[in-house]
C-alpha cells in the first residue's frame, strides 16, 4: 500500500520523490485503463481557486474530483479578490475552515506558499508563475505512454526557460530523463532552478541548456514546447515573437530530431508562433493525449493525497 502522499501538498515536482511519480502515473494509467479508484472524496468540498484563466486545469480537475465523489466549487478571482478584499493568509484560513483541499491557480508562487502554510488542507498547485506541476504529471504519463518509459528519454524542451520548464527540469532530474532544453538567449530557466534540478539528479539524468538548436534535436524522442509569452507576459509578446522565432516547432525543426519523434505541448497553443497547425494537427502530435493524460493524473494525485492509496 501506498501512504507516501497521504495528506500532502503538491506545490512543486522538486516535492515529490521517484516513488511518488510512479505512484501517480500508474495510479492515472490504471483509471485510465478502465480502473477504479473508489471515492475517497465521498462527502468532500474542495476549491478550485483560478487567479488566471484555465480551460484544461479547471475542467479536468472538476471531471476527477466528481469522479472520486467529491464537490468543486470554483472560486475565481474577480469574487475573492484576494490580496486586496482579504490577505491571501485570511483567505486560505477560512478556506480551510470549510473544505478538504485547495487547488489553487494563482499568479504568484509566493502567494501559494502563503496559502499553504495558512491551511492544514492539502494545497495542490494549479500552476503559478513559477511552476505546473499538474501539468508534467501528466505529461510524464503522456512520454511513458509514447516512448515506454522515463529514464533515459530524450526529451528536447524548445522555448522560454518559464513555469512549464522549470516543472519540466525537476521531474527530468528525479525520474533519470535526458532534458536538453534550446532557448534564446536572455530566456534561460533561472539560475536557483538549475541547481535545484542538479541537486535532484538521480541515476541516469542528464541535462542540457543551450541556444543551439542542433545537439538539443539530434536523436530526440520527444519534442515540447509552451507559448513565448505566458500569461502576464503579454506586453512583451511582440519582442518575444522576434526573440523566439527561429525556435518555431514547423516540419522542418521536427525532421532534425529522431524519426517518429513526438511533440507535446502543454496548450493553450498560439498556433503560427511557437508551432505551426501542419506540426500541432500532424501524424507525430500527441497533444491532445496529453491534455486528456490531466484528468487522469489528477484523478490518481488526490485519490493518493486522501485515500494513501488506490483499491
Ligand atoms: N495546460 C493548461 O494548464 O491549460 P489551461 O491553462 O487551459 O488550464
Ligand atoms: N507557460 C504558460 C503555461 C500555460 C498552461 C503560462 O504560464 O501561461
Amino acid at each position: 500500500m501506498y501512504h507516501a502522499l497521504a495528506g500532502r501538498d503538491l506545490l512543486s515536482i522538486a516535492d515529490l520523490s521517484r516513488d511518488d511519480i510512479d505512484a501517480v502515473l500508474d495510479a492515472g494509467a490504471l483509471a485510465k485503463g478502465g480502473g477504479h479508484l473508489g471515492r475517497p472524496l465521498e462527502g468532500r468540498c474542495l476549491a478550485m481557486i483560478f487567479q488566471r484563466p484555465s480551460n484544461r486545469t479547471r475542467v479536468s480537475f472538476e471531471v476527477a474530483i466528481q469522479r472520486l465523489g467529491g464537490h468543486p466549487i470554483p472560486v475565481f478571482s474577480q469574487e475573492i479578490q484576494m490580496g486586496e478584499r482579504e490577505s491571501v493568509a485570511d483567505v486560505s484560513r477560512i478556506l480551510d475552515r470549510y473544505l478538504d483541499a485547495i487547488v489553487a491557480r494563482l499568479t504568484s508562487h509566493r502567494d501559494l506558499l502563503r496559502m499553504a502554510a495558512n491551511a492544514d488542507a492539502p494545497v495542490v498547485n494549479a500552476m503559478t508563475d513559477r511552476e505546473h506541476p499538474c501539468q508534467v504529471l501528466a505529461d510524464l504519463l503522456t512520454v511513458r505512454e509514447a516512448t515506454g518509459g522515463l529514464r533515459g528519454v530524450p526529451v528536447a524542451y524548445v522555448g522560454d526557460g518559464n513555469n512549464v520548464c522549470t516543472s519540466w527540469i525537476y521531474a527530468a532530474a528525479i525520474c533519470g530523463i535526458d532534458l536538453r532544453i534550446v532557448c534564446p538567449p536572455g530566456y534561460e530557466p533561472p539560475a536557483a532552478v538549475l541547481e535545484t534540478g542538479q541537486a535532484l539528479r538521480g541515476d541516469g539524468t542528464r541535462m542540457l541548456l543551450s541556444h543551439d538548436p542542433g545537439p538539443v534535436l539530434d536523436g530526440a524522442a520527444i519534442i515540447y514546447t509552451d507559448v513565448w509569452a505566458s500569461m502576464g507576459q503579454e506586453a512583451e509578446q511582440q519582442r518575444r515573437r522576434e526573440d523566439f522565432a527561429h525556435l518555431q516547432v514547423n516540419d522542418a525543426l521536427v525532421a532534425r530530431a529522431a524519426p517518429g519523434a513526438r511533440v507535446m505541448h502543454c496548450l493553450p497553443a498560439h498556433r503560427g508562433e511557437e508551432i505551426t497547425d501542419s506540426v500541432l494537427d500532424g501524424p507525430q502530435s500527441i497533444v491532445f493525449d496529453q491534455a486528456e493524460n490531466r484528468m487522469w493524473v489528477q484523478q490518481a494525485l488526490l485519490a493518493l493525497v486522501f485515500a494513501g492509496a488506490v483499491p
